[in-house]
């Protein structure tokens, strides 16, 4: 069945190690015939959640404005979220977080929300043992919003931008992909 793939990446280093990951995981799921969209939060201007609680009150998704307005229709619109992140102090980065807290606007303006799969994408310097903190994280998020999880893979001991293409990772991305 086609899918509907949202791909939210976290980092603001562009061709980094996370953007080379999602564009193969890009790769293996729009062969397999998925319909993908890849957005850069990493990128954006994203602010937290001021918790005002007005969410779609003012005819939008957050009464301020960021990116986050431009985000939210593509979330609405995905069977399957993939988040792609650099691990930042043990988590998310600041930017896919913002868009990750964002979501509560979903939850304050009652909007029921298509998605029913996740995955986890990841990379960072250190090795394997300092990722237990994102992949707690994320299982919670799945869990309380009811996706089910189709996997995460961690990719250890890449720092510098390419870093990752002398790994094996990038073709185990293309592989999670093609099996969404
Ligand atoms: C602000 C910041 C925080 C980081 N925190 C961690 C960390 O907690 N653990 C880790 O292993 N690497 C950490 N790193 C290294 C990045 O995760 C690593 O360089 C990664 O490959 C960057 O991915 P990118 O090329 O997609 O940006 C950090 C890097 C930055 C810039």
């Amino acid at each position: 069945m086609k899918k509907s793939t949202l791909v939210l990446t976290g980092s603001p280093r562009v061709g980094g190690n996370s953007d080379l990951l999602a564009d193969a995981f890009i790769k293996g799921a729009t062969a397999a015939g998925h319909e993908v969209v890849k957005c850069e939060a990493g990128t954006k201007n994203l602010m937290g959640c001021k918790a005002c609680d007005t969410c779609y009150r003012k005819g939008k998704p957050c009464s301020f404005d960021d990116d986050f307005n431009s985000i939210a229709p593509l979330m609405e619109k995905a069977d399957v979220i993939v988040f792609v992140t650099p691990l930042y102090w043990f988590t998310f980065s600041a930017q896919l977080k913002a868009a990750i807290d964002k979501m509560y606007s979903f939850i304050i303006g009652g909007k029921k929300l298509k998605i029913a799969e996740s995955m986890l994408l990841v990379c960072g310097n250190d090795d394997e043992s300092v990722f237990d903190g994102i992949i707690n994280t994320y299982k919670r998020i799945a869990c309380y919003q009811k996706w089910t999880d189709r996997g995460q893979l961690i990719v250890p001991g890449v720092h510098n931008k390419g870093d990752i293409l002398s790994t094996e990772y990038l073709v185990v991305a293309e592989k999670m992909g093609h099996n969404i």
